[in-house]
């Protein structure tokens, strides 16, 4: 087994009176392509904050192993006004390139270059699925070790979610993918990470093995409630 490159360990997040989740541990290594499955409402969006450092734990610890480039895309991301789509798709590169100077242009230029849409262009003519799109831009700019995704294909057209996909097949680093769309997280994924009622279950297998997994465990704890019934 690989080191994880980024882990928590006994993880609580509390909102309000009690705990969303608590003791959750897990490790991402490289390479690594996560589908994190739950019902809505289960805390997948709040634990993938948690795993980007975006929001802080009320208990336990986050490790990041040093010099790893994270980028995370929210479920609704903030686009601000008065920018153009390459200044924004720019705001997606390490600081480290930018303050040194480096003409990091081009870089952004290419990216933009595979999503079709014009660097020029401001942030507030954009249509909600363009606006998508360039967010998805600013978070493979930087070509991340870690890349997490909270539903990439919402809003997104039939042609897009292909060419995300084909994107996400040849992108080398570890991702984590809140989705509810099937096709894209069965062709995508090789490891799963289901929240359940406030625990984290794992399991080495993709999307494709989901049903029969959570429903065989599902299974036997009923049986085992009604032996204690009993
Ligand atoms: N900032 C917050 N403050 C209070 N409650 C929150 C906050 N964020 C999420 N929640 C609640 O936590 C629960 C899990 O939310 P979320 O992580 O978005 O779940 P999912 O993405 O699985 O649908 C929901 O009941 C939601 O209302
Ligand atoms: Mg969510």
């Amino acid at each position: 087994m690989a080191a994880p490159i980024l882990a928590l360990q006994n993880a609580r997040i509390t909102f309000g009176g009690g705990d969303l989740f608590s003791d959750i541990s897990l490790g991402v290594e490289p390479g690594m392509r996560i589908a994190l499955m739950g019902r809505n409402g289960s805390g997948k969006s709040t634990l993938l904050k948690a795993i980007a450092g975006s929001i802080e734990l009320d208990g336990g610890e986050r490790f990041v192993q040093a010099g790893t480039r994270i980028s995370y895309l929210q479920q609704q991301p903030e686009l601000i006004p008065g920018r153009t789509v390459r200044e924004q798709v720019a705001t997606g590169l390490p600081k480290s390139m930018t303050e040194e100077g480096q003409e990091t242009g081009y870089l952004a230029a290419q990216v933009l270059d595979g999503l079709g849409i014009e660097g020029d262009r401001q942030l507030q003519t954009l249509s909600g699925g363009e606006a998508r799109r360039v967010s998805l831009a600013e978070a493979l700019v930087s070509n991340p070790d870690v890349l997490l995704l909270d539903e990439p294909t919402n809003h997104l057209d039939i042609t897009t979610i292909l060419w995300l996909e084909e994107e996400l097949k040849s992108f080398r680093g570890a991702l984590l993918i809140i989705s509810h769309d099937r096709q894209f997280l069965a062709n995508l994924t090789n490891r799963l990470f289901w929240m359940d009622r406030g625990r984290l279950r794992t399991h080495g297998k993709g999307f494709s093995a989901f049903e029969a997994w959570s429903e065989d465990i599902l299974a036997r704890e009923e049986v085992e409630a009604k032996k204690l019934d009993k």
